[in-house]
């Protein structure tokens, strides 16, 4: 069986529950893939006395990986922009694919990273970046791949479905923020999440693999769920309905519209029912009808499994060594329509 070489860069929330899944589960992740996929190096500005590293080298340096001669897919979870941005593009000018769980770096600038990993013949591979632990990208790009899609429609932040689970019981936003920053599903910079920022940052990422448009994080509409309040809430109830922060991605005659907000969604769909830091990703497709996509939003070891899904995806290809890479996006970059409203 043929060793695939993985450097982790960043061992927060998602990159311990990363290294615990592939350390836990090597013999199942060995099986599925064909190969042996050892993690060769880890980096991350603190180290983790929890996380059982032996003998694998550490360094508070990500370069440390990048550069590394012997690692053939970086592993980026580091999160922000602008020094993921310089990892990634650092990872794939060394020929190495990249796997990352950054929605906010793939957003803003992907279409920059897309582009250099098409001239290296490298791959980087995001499903993390959207909806945790549901493979909803792959859904849209492979379990979907014969359908021309009209709507893609979801709950895609968990902390902020989390807030408004908490607030219908009476609980404080703050305090249940706070307690959604404890257990490791908020962001770093909790506004993303309260703000519609992170949903908006899915949203996009979500629409360009499912129209095939570039993405275009700033076309959309973006609203939080900061100024609700808890006699808003009581009043939907009232009325019949549960207030959802959503993401909607429609086909339209003049383009793709783009809008993340709070919304009234009638008790009795389905969405409505999805509770705490779980997601759920409704696409419709015109072959299929309407298909929905349910689980865990965030969290470590539910964000890992989608993380490792792409790890096992790429290193395929690599044991393989096979040329024939498919491009992320699923499209060229210079043959797009650009359906942007
Ligand atoms: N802060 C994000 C969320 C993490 O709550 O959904 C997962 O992307």
């Amino acid at each position: 069986m043929k060793d695939v070489n993985v450097g982790i860069c960043g061992l927060g929330t998602v990159g311990g529950g990363t290294f615990n899944v592939l350390t836990r589960n090597a013999g199942i992740i060995a099986g599925r893939s064909g190969c042996n996929i050892r993690i060769s190096r880890v980096a991350s500005r603190r180290s983790r006395d929890d996380l059982a590293l032996g003998n694998i080298p550490f360094s508070t340096d990500v370069f440390d990986v990048v550069n590394d001669p012997e690692v053939d897919i970086v592993v980026e979870l580091i999160g922000g922009y602008e020094a993921a941005k310089e990892l990634v593009l650092a990872a794939i000018a060394n020929g190495k694919h990249v796997v990352t769980a950054n929605k906010a770096l793939i957003a803003v600038h992907g279409n920059e990273i897309f582009e250099a990993a098409e001239k290296a013949g490298v791959v980087v591979a995001y499903e993390a970046g959207v909806a945790g632990g549901i493979p909803v990208i792959k859904a849209v790009r492979e379990g979907l791949a014969a359908n021309r899609i009209d709507t893609i429609a979801g709950i895609i932040n968990g902390t902020g479905n989390y807030i408004l689970t908490e607030m219908r019981a009476g609980r404080d936003f703050a305090e249940v923020l706070k307690e959604a920053q404890d257990l490791g599903y908020a962001e770093a910079d909790p506004t993303f999440d309260v703000e519609g920022i992170d949903a908006a940052h899915k949203l996009t990422i979500l629409a360009a693999s499912g129209f095939g448009v570039p993405l275009q994080f700033e076309k959309g509409f973006t609203e939080g769920i900061s100024t609700l309040t808890p006699y808003d809430i009581a009043h939907a109830e009232l009325l019949g309905y549960r207030v959802k922060h959503l993401g909607i991605a429609r086909r339209r005659e003049d383009g793709i519209e783009l809008r993340v907000h709070p919304t009234l969604v009638p008790k009795s769909h389905l969405i409505a029912q999805v509770d705490g830091v779980l997601n759920a990703v409704m696409v419709d497709g015109d072959a299929v009808g309407q298909t929905m996509y349910y689980g865990p939003g965030a969290g470590d070891e539910a964000t890992a499994s989608a993380v490792i899904a792409d790890i096992v995806d790429v290193a395929r290809s690599v044991a393989a060594e096979s040329n024939q890479r498919v491009p992320y996006l699923g499209f060229s970059p210079d043959a797009i329509e650009d359906l942007s409203v």
